[in-house]
């Protein structure tokens, strides 16, 4: 058996009982796409429900707040594709009657979708056959050939698309497709995979030749920057506190947060308490309020390190713009944030 044959029995009989499986159309594919691209399954099958639940149909998700989306997205990192995820169901919703585009030009129109969501909803949901190309298919084609390319280099893009578009069965593109990410995710694992009970073992170029941990290459490491967060939580003479909405681009763009003093360095105890005192938007001195502070959290995301440090203030000033402690519970957060106020709150 060649290895698209072999790769689609081996799905039969090993795939995911997946809800979005059951009757492909094109609403939960997308949305399920998108937020595999975001996490792994079984991190993002919770969050596909709720978001099916809150909105059985793309109108549903067209008409919501777009708070409601991000805070079902809470947790999900990356909120910019949750913006996004809105703003496209606006436009099939309001655009388009409802009916996402039936072919892959066409989805390719729509907003915060790229050649990977395209391909996905194209072949899962209408059989077109064009070829995905996500880390899953670098990791299992760069095995499987013993390709080296280095995939953070553009050109491995068209390489590896000309490849799997070689691969891909004419009349089964749904099921190859699927069944080459679901192979990635389960059997071609990114960190020790167990090879020993792999069905293509015998021909794997990686494995023969012992190149395993070897490929996918990916030279590229993506810098990173160290940020230092403190975060003031206020409760005030009114027993109200203080929330912002961040408005800048960047990092929880849309989502809320506590008033932020970030420091270019790591700055000690005693200099940040002072500088707290001395906040002088909120107009705290050292005697009108008490301080209480946490453990540092180091919070990390793609390209950034964020030394967060929470710090409970009690003061006997009643703050202008304060804000009911319970109201502030409904609001999107980033999930370092959601996570404190559901321990300490
Ligand atoms: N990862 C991303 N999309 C996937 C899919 N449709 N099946 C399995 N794993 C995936």
């Amino acid at each position: 058996m060649n290895f698209s044959k072999s790769l689609i029995a081996w799905y039969l009989q090993n795939k995911r009982d997946l809800p979005w499986r059951k009757t492909p159309q094109p609403y939960p594919v997308w949305l399920s796409e998108i937020m595999l691209q975001q996490t792994r399954v079984a991190q993002g099958l919770p969050y596909f429900l709720r978001f099916i639940e809150a909105f059985p149909t793309v109108q549903d998700m067209a008409n919501a707040p777009e708070e409601h989306v991000l805070k079902l997205w809470q947790g999900l990192g990356y909120y910019s594709r949750a913006r996004n995820l809105h703003a496209t169901a606006k436009q099939v919703a309001f655009e388009m009657n409802g009916n996402f585009p039936g072919s892959y030009a066409g989805l390719l129109k729509l907003k915060g979708v790229g050649d990977y969501t395209a391909a996905a909803i194209a072949s899962i949901s209408y059989g077109e056959a064009v070829p995905v190309v996500d880390g899953n298919v670098y990791r299992v084609l760069s095995r499987y050939f013993g390709i080296d390319t280095d995939i953070s280099q553009n050109s491995a893009k068209k390489q590896f698309t000309e490849l799997a578009a070689s691969l891909l069965p004419k009349d089964s593109a749904s099921t190859f497709n699927q069944a080459i990410m679901e192979f990635g995710a389960l059997q071609c694992t990114p960190k020790s995979p167990d090879c020993g009970i792999c069905i293509f073992n015998k021909e794997c170029v990686a494995f023969t030749t012992g190149r395993v941990n070897q490929l996918p290459v990916k030279l590229k490491k993506t810098k990173v920057t160290n940020r230092y967060f403190n975060y003031l939580i206020i409760k005030d003479g009114a027993g109200n506190t203080i929330v912002n909405r961040r408005s800048e681009k960047g990092i929880w763009h849309g989502l809320y947060e506590f008033p932020l003093l970030e420091t270019e360095t790591l700055t000690t105890e005693t200099e940040t308490i002072e500088r707290i005192s001395n906040f002088k938007t909120l107009g705290f001195t050292p005697e009108n309020i008490e301080l209480l502070h946490r453990d540092i959290i180091i919070h990390k995301l793609s390209h950034q390190k964020l030394h967060i440090r929470f710090w409970q203030i009690t003061t006997s000033l009643t703050l202008p713009g304060g804000v009911d402690t319970e109201h502030v519970k409904t609001y999107p957060y980033p999930i370092v944030i959601h996570n404190f106020m559901e321990s300490y709150w």
